[in-house]
C-alpha cells in the first residue's frame, strides 16, 4: 500500500508569529478530527521550521519538510541551506524542484538530480515536482514533457534510491490561478508518470510510489481528486496557510 500525503508548501509567507498560530491551529484540529493513515507534511520557510517542528511536538502524523535545499553539501556556498542541516533539525521531506525554482531560480534538470542526491544522502523524504506549462498543455504535449521532466532528473538513480522518492504533478497553468486540473486530466497524467517509472523500475516498485496532486487544489475539490486511483494525495500552496482549509483538505480522503 503506498503512503497518502497531504503536504502544505507554505511558499514565502507568513511572520513566526504567524507561522506559529498557523501550527497550532493545524496541529489541534488533526488531534481532534483527523483518523486514518494519511501523512501531513508541513513545509514552512527556512526560518520557520524549528519553530515548526517544537510545536508539532509527538503528533505522530506530522511531518516537518523544506521547500529546498542545496545541491552542495556544505561550503562557500552563500545563502544556500544544506540537506544535512534540515535532517539535523528534525525535517524528515524536503520539496526539490517546485516549478517557482524552476521559473524563478533557473534550476534545471541536472541540478535537480544532485538536490535529490543531497536529500537522499541525509535521510530526507525528497517530493520531487513535475509539471507542464500551458502551451504545452495547449499542444497537447503535455504527458511527454512531465516524463522527460523525470527522465531527466531522475532515471540515474536505484530502485533503492527512487523508492524513497515522492512524486507531485503541479501543472503551473492550476497553480494559485484558481484554474485546478479536473480530475480526468490529473488521473491521465497520474497513470502517465506510473507507467513511466514502471518502464524503468519496474511495476512493483511504481506501484509502490506516492504520487500527488498540486494546483489550486482546496476543499470543495480534492475529495473528487483524490477519490482517483491514482492520486494519492496533494502539495497545496495557497489552502495550507488557512487552517481551516487545510485541515478539510486532508479530511476529504
Ligand atoms: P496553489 O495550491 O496555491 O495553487 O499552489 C500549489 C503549489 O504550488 C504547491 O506547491
Amino acid at each position: 500500500m503506498r503512503k497518502k500525503i497531504v503536504a502544505g508548501n507554505w511558499k514565502m509567507n507568513g511572520t513566526l508569529e504567524e507561522g506559529q498560530k498557523l501550527t497550532s491551529e493545524i496541529v489541534n484540529m488533526v488531534k481532534d478530527e483527523v483518523k486514518g493513515e494519511v501523512i501531513i507534511v508541513l513545509n514552512p520557510p527556512y526560518v520557520h521550521l524549528q519553530s515548526v517542528k517544537k510545536l508539532i511536538g509527538d503528533a505522530g502524523n506530522i511531518f516537518l519538510g523544506a521547500q529546498n535545499c542545496s545541491d552542495k553539501s556544505a561550503g562557500a556556498y552563500t545563502g544556500e541551506v544544506s540537506a544535512s542541516m534540515l535532517a539535523s533539525i528534525g525535517a524528515s521531506y524536503v520539496i526539490i524542484g517546485h516549478s517557482e525554482r524552476r521559473e524563478y531560480f533557473k534550476e534545471a534538470n541536472e541540478e535537480l538530480t544532485g538536490k535529490v542526491k543531497q536529500a537522499l544522502g541525509n535521510r530526507l523524504l525528497p517530493i520531487f515536482c513535475c509539471g507542464e506549462p500551458l502551451e504545452i498543455r495547449e499542444k497537447g504535449n503535455h504527458v511527454e514533457y512531465v516524463t522527460q521532466q523525470l527522465t531527466e532528473s531522475l532515471f540515474g538513480f536505484s530502485e533503492g534510491e527512487m523508492k524513497k522518492i515522492v512524486i507531485a504533478y503541479e501543472p503551473i497553468w492550476a497553480i494559485g490561478t484558481g484554474k485546478t486540473a479536473s480530475s480526468e486530466q490529473a488521473q491521465e497524467m497520474h497513470a502517465a508518470i506510473r507507467k513511466h517509472l514502471a518502464g524503468k523500475f519496474g511495476k512493483a516498485l511504481a506501484s509502490e510510489i506516492s504520487i500527488l496532486y498540486g494546483g489550486s487544489c482546496k476543499p470543495d475539490n480534492a475529495e473528487e481528486i483524490f477519490s482517483k486511483p491514482d492520486v494519492d494525495g496533494g502539495l497545496i500552496g495557497g489552502a495550507s496557510l488557512k487552517s481551516r482549509d487545510f485541515v478539510d483538505i486532508i479530511k476529504s480522503f
